[in-house]
């Protein structure tokens, strides 16, 4: 099973191939919003991906869309609604919502 390591906490916990980042946090008991449906309405569930980008799911447009328009964008920025899980390890970084900030 791949791992998912959830940063700053430093926490890593094993995930399934295919799950959405936001309901492997979900099902983590990490502090994370609502689900929104798969349909990038929220922007909310911004997160970095730090390592395993290539092995998490390619942005689509809607994605893309979404973090158009929210602050603090860059390479590594996700929707973790958005974004399913490979075979690989991944490591993200919280923002906002479960970042303590
Ligand atoms: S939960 Fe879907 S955009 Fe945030």
């Amino acid at each position: 099973m791949p791992l998912l390591t959830i940063l700053p906490a430093g926490k890593t916990i094993e995930v399934t191939e295919g799950m959405s980042i936001l309901d492997a946090l979900i099902a983590a008991g990490e502090k994370a919003p609502e689900p929104c449906g798969d349909e990038a309405k929220c922007g909310a569930c911004h997160i970095f991906v730090h390592d395993g980008r290539k092995t998490v799911s390619k942005m689509q447009r809607l994605e893309n869309e979404r973090l158009d328009a929210i602050v603090g964008v860059g390479s590594k920025s996700r929707l973790a609604c958005l974004t399913r899980l490979g075979g690989e390890n991944v490591t993200i970084e919280l923002l906002g919502f479960g970042s303590g900030l």
